[in-house]
């Protein structure tokens, strides 16, 4: 069974990020599935890698993204970007020093991540960019 999955509504109205969600979407899924088939801790740890890895590919892309059409909320979504990324490392950490396994604590984090980031703080550029794809087409 799947357990993150992308659904059309966390479409943010800008293809390259839909992309990028779905490959991060697709990581965290494949973690969950691992974690629940009792994987050992080293494909574990390498799961959680890629993710951390592949977050900061995507915040840094999405960063410049926002730059770019110079939108005016990306100084606080950068800070939310900041928050996220030292919970992540923070589980990370807590699971490489302690647990052979990952937490319910952790998946519920990831699930808060992508509800409440990509369709609460990651839409608001996308309105911003379908805004100005309108005056540009008008
Ligand atoms: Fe798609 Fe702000 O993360």
């Amino acid at each position: 069974m799947t357990y993150f999955k992308w659904t059309p509504d966390f479409d943010v109205k800008v293809q390259t990020m839909n992309d990028q969600h779905k490959v991060l979407i697709d990581i965290m899924d494949k973690l969950y599935e691992l974690n629940d088939n009792g994987a050992n801790k080293r494909d574990i740890q390498h799961k959680l890698d890629e993710l951390g890895a592949y977050t900061r590919k995507h915040f840094a892309d999405e960063e410049r993204y926002m730059d770019s059409i110079d939108f005016e909320g990306r100084d606080r979504h950068k800070i939310i970007h900041k928050h996220l990324l030292t919970e992540l490392d923070r589980h990370t950490t807590n699971f490489k020093e302690l647990h052979q396994s990952l937490s319910e604590d952790f998946f519920f984090f990831l699930k808060h991540w992508l509800s409440s980031h990509i369709k609460h703080i990651d839409i608001k550029y996308g309105n911003v960019s379908s805004s100005l794809a309108t005056l540009k087409a008008g």
